[in-house]
């Protein structure tokens, strides 16, 4: 058994408020970030997602100190940090290169930090070797990095960040250059360790399985802004904008003729030919407004109808994937998707076949409209 610190959940309280960075261009200057507005909980782990250029890095090296907000304030634990220099900061960042020093050994990295801090050497050995046990990196502690895979090698780096003991972990994209197996082992190892060692977690990727799996919050960034920041749970079923919607999963966006409140969250809407009931998010049917269907809650059904209009669609392709069969449908109101998961093989419906469309009201969303790709073509 390991000797890993206890849980400390009581530190580690992280506050972005206002944030803004504005670089110096070429042509003038360019807003990075928008005032970011983030309170985020003593070991809280919490994941920055959103397109290339949204600004994710940028707000990661403002945290980390590696670079000066034009706005706002850095708060930690109650004190404004802006000031205090990377080093000072009780914070350890992982990169998606591992940046390791290729010429120590494994030992000697991970013991890197705690030697610059002057540890006894009693003390120095017992922490090295517990965060070498804890990542399953004991028989390999005299290697260099390069005789060890990517996989081992961000092990490497993950220790030498714990055994900082930092009240804040930074990830940016740590998993990006692993395959594909070995990502989704460590994803859970990231997330077993930080929750118990109770160290509050900012981790960046563009990958939202990656961002699902691990998160307590999604915080979903666009141009520099946050579009929201809730539960995967929430985001995937409540998204606060069609931006969010699109980002996170896979999306219809049908066309609403008539939108209109009905009690509190939820509104009465015609779409498909038909009038449903579903939920709604504020204000959706204050202007005009989109109904979001995931593709897993569309239902098709064989019909000998022959014309597209109303419920009725004719689909266009077919894609068998084994667990799952995808359908696209050709309907009155643009294409349509549908995933039905673990599918009968010998009731596939073909390409040309005419269907009637239904879906899960209760799991579909009215949303405001407005964003880009409002509406699929
Ligand atoms: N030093 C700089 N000078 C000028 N512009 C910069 C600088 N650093 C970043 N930017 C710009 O700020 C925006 C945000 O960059 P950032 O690196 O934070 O994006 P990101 O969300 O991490 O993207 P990616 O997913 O590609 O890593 C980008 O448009 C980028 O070009
Ligand atoms: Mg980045």
């Amino acid at each position: 058994m390991s000797s890993l610190p206890t849980p400390r959940t009581t530190t580690g309280h992280l506050q972005l408020t206002g944030l803004e960075k504005v670089f110096a261009t070429k042509k003038g200057s360019f807003r990075a970030l928008d005032r970011i507005d983030l309170d985020i909980a003593p070991g809280e782990f919490i994941t920055l997602l959103g397109p290339s250029g949204c600004g994710k890095t940028t707000t990661l090296r403002i945290i980390a100190g590696f670079e000066t907000p034009t706005g706002g304030d850095v708060v930690l634990d109650g004190d404004s940090i802006v000031t205090v220099t990377p080093e000072k900061r009780p914070m350890a960042m992982v990169f998606q290169s591992y940046a390791l020093f290729p010429h120590m050994s494994v030992w000697d990295n991970v013991a890197y930090g705690l030697k610059l801090k002057k540890l006894p050497a009693a003390d120095l050995k017992e922490q090295v070797e517990s965060a070498l046990t804890s990542m399953g990196l004991t028989q390999m502690k005299d290697r260099a990095p390069s005789q060890m895979s990517g996989g081992q090698q961000q092990r490497v780096a993950l220790a030498r960040a714990m055994v900082m003991r930092p009240k804040v972990l930074l990830f940016d994209e740590p998993l990006s250059n692993l395959d594909a197996k070995l990502r989704v082992a460590m994803r859970s190892e990231i997330r077993r360790l930080q929750k118990r060692l109770g160290i509050t977690a900012v981790y960046v990727t563009h990958d939202q399985d990656e961002a699902m799996s691990m998160s307590d919050r999604i915080v979903v960034m666009n141009e520099g802004k946050v579009e929201q920041a809730a539960s995967p749970a929430e985001v995937y079923r409540h998204p606060a904008s069609v931006f969010v919607a699109d980002f996170i999963g896979r999306a219809n966006f049908l066309k609403v003729a008539q939108a209109r409140p009905e009690g509190e969250g939820s509104a009465r809407v015609a779409v498909l030919g038909a009038e449903v009931t579903t939920p709604a998010a504020p204000g959706a049917t204050a202007g005009p407004c989109v109904l979001l269907v995931r593709p897993e809650s569309v239902r098709l059904a064989p019909t000998d109808r022959a014309a597209i209009g109303g419920r009725v669609g004719r689909i266009l392709s077919t894609v068998f994937f084994g667990e799952s069969v995808e359908y696209v449908v050709e309907s009155a109101e643009g294409n349509i998707t549908a995933v039905e998961a673990d599918p009968e093989v010998d009731k596939i419906l073909e390409p040309g076949q005419m269907v009637e469309i239904g879906f899960g009201h209760e799991r579909s969303w009215l949303l405001p409209a407005g964003g880009k790709e409002a509406y699929q073509d």
